[in-house]
């Protein structure tokens, strides 16, 4: 039978595809929207992390979630950065979640409160996507929009702390194939991660629809 990082990766396969080739996505990715559309991206992420990352203290006690709480990993210091470079000092006076975002966020916050496995199902479809597939869209938005190397504007991308990413994930593979859960719940947990692309395209397809192209 294959390990569970190889079915979590397989099953969510079609719905990367789809993530990844969003229009919202191939738009930002293309050069072809404006560095507005880029930051209320950002503005978005910055309550999906809080969701992930505010009850992170918690679950570090949790035997199944526990050791992926690893702080090499948290985001929103960096996303803070990026949005005052992006938005200004006062860029939380202007912040607001789109319906999508909220949903998300929800769900995020829903499992970390009252179901750790489900959670790293959340945590796996961010954070490793983050370290493989953000260092594309870093570099393209660092050329876009013309953003310091690994510097304000695209921090979230940049994990400083982890100096090996190829290595990480290995190691994250591991976790995920030694997880303490039976098969049914393992079965739960590639659910979740299906939805939690799923609530990844619906903030997209949102995103799409304020940010149209003009034709
Ligand atoms: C245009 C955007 C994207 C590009 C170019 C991209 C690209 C990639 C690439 C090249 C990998 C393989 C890395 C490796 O095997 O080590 C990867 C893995 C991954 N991506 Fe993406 N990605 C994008 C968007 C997303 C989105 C939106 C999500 C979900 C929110 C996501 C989640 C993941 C996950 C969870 C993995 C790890 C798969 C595994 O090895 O288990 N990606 N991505």
């Amino acid at each position: 039978m294959d390990s569970f990082s190889t079915l979590i990766r397989t099953a969510s396969h079609e719905q990367h595809v789809e993530a990844e080739t969003s229009t919202f996505m191939s738009d930002l990715l293309g050069g072809r929207l404006g560095v507005d559309a880029y930051a209320r991206y950002t503005e978005q992420l910055w309550f999906v992390y809080g969701a992930l990352e505010s009850d992170a203290r918690e679950l570090a006690q949790d035997p199944v979630a526990g050791p992926f709480i690893q702080p090499e990993l948290f985001r929103l210091a960096a996303l803070e950065r990026d949005l005052t470079h992006l938005r200004g000092p006062d860029w939380r006076s202007t912040l607001t979640a789109l319906p999508a975002t909220q949903a998300y966020a929800a769900r995020v916050a829903e499992c970390a409160r009252t179901w750790p496995a489900g959670y790293i199902a959340h945590h796996y479809t961010r954070y490793l996507g983050d370290l493989s597939g953000g260092q594309i869209i870093r570099g393209k938005a660092e050329k876009t929009w013309g953003f310091e190397r690994k510097g304000d504007g695209v921090r979230f991308y940049v994990f400083e702390e982890i100096s090996n990413p190829a290595a990480f994930k290995r190691g994250y593979r591991e976790l995920l194939d030694a997880l303490p859960v039976d098969d049914l719940e393992k079965q739960r947990i590639v659910t979740e991660c299906k939805r939690a692309f799923s609530l990844n395209t619906d903030l997209f397809r949102a995103l799409g629809e304020e940010f149209p192209l003009s034709a």
